[in-house]
């Protein structure tokens, strides 16, 4: 396993410390809160945010902590509670694991994960993340970017598109044993969209391996769109020429589409898209405004000129 970050978070905040400042700050924010009524959860955040220097795509705010990433979670294979993914996920067997990949690729077949990670570089991103359903956080992940991956593949020039499967294994996932989706859960992205460097093939969080409630041990990460795109433990890849139905365009294609860009101007049929409400904020913390692309326009901005992203939502 390659690293390319020289700097990497958990190298320069072990995540006890990091724990130990906020709960700190934690402390004595919700003491002075108490006192003066004036400081909410939120600057206690702000202040904490890491004090190095970032790169690239990086965000400067505070991350949300290893405990509140691995224990609010969708992952419908194990249940649809926010609890249940860390509560069942357990029984997933993630060693050994391979991605087959196939379709228009020069080099179809099955890719040991072992093997794939001795081949690609090593990152570590600290992203924001945005449910479709309007609430955040922000994920120091670690992973490679997808298009080191396809490249070993080899695209073909008619690829147009990129189709990715979750493992059905409903012994292990006790979600799979009910009709509550048409599993395998599957996502979609256009081939520029999967080739971007911010597309990202998370391996771990906090420099940890990944759990399993996080999608272990390969889930794709894509910053800019609903957290929806970002389908869990990976076990095929397909290129092609056509637009893959994702699952949840499959389920509601009027609530769920197939770009599914944080888009604050494109309401959700039933509820509002243009704030969110940040998980560890707090009870009283103010919800944050969503950013177009959440944040990532100036990065991705590009890629849907001459495209309504009110249809193609
Ligand atoms: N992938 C699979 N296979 N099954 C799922 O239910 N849920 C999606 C996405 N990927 C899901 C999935 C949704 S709705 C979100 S918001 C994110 O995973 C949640 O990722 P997290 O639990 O790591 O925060």
């Amino acid at each position: 396993m390659k690293f390319k970050s020289d700097l990497k978070y958990s190298a320069v905040t072990p995540e006890a410390t990091y724990l130990n400042r906020r709960a700190l700050l934690g402390g004595l924010a919700g003491g002075a809160a108490l006192g003066s009524g004036l400081l909410s959860a939120a600057p206690a955040r702000a202040q904490d945010a890491p004090d190095f220097e970032i790169k690239g795509f990086d965000t400067t705010e505070a991350p949300n902590t290893f405990e509140e990433i691995t224990s609010y979670n969708n992952f419908y294979e194990f249940g649809t509670g926010k609890e249940d993914p860390a509560r069942n996920a357990h029984t997933l067997t993630t060693d050994p694991w391979a991605v087959e990949i196939d379709g228009l690729v020069d080099n179809p077949g099955s890719y040991d994960l072992a093997d794939i990670l001795s081949k690609v570089d090593i990152d570590e991103r600290i992203y924001r993340f945005r449910c479709v359903e309007a609430w955040s956080m922000v994920i120091p992940w670690n992973g490679f970017e997808l298009n080191q991956l396809l490249t070993l593949a080899g695209i073909q020039s008619s690829a147009k598109y990129v189709r990715f499967e979750t493992l059905f294994r409903p012994e292990e996932m006790p979600g799979q044993k009910r009709a509550l989706l048409d599993w395998p859960y599957v996502e979609g992205l256009r081939l520029d969209e999967a080739m971007h460097p911010l597309t990202l093939m998370a391996t771990g969080l906090y420099g940890k391996e990944l759990p399993n409630q996080n999608g272990a041990p390969l889930r794709l990460v894509v910053p800019w769109k609903y957290g929806f795109k970002s389908i869990k433990s990976i076990v095929k890849i397909t290129l092609t020429d056509t637009q893959p139905l994702n699952t949840w365009k499959s389920i509601n294609a009027r609530e769920y589409g197939f770009y599914s860009n944080v888009n604050p101007e494109v309401s959700h049929p039933r509820w509002t898209q243009s704030s969110e409400r940040r998980i560890g904020g707090g009870l009283f913390a103010k919800r944050l405004e969503t950013v177009k692309f959440n944040g990532y326009e100036e990065q991705v901005g590009d890629l849907y000129k001459g495209l309504d992203l009110t249809k193609n939502y």
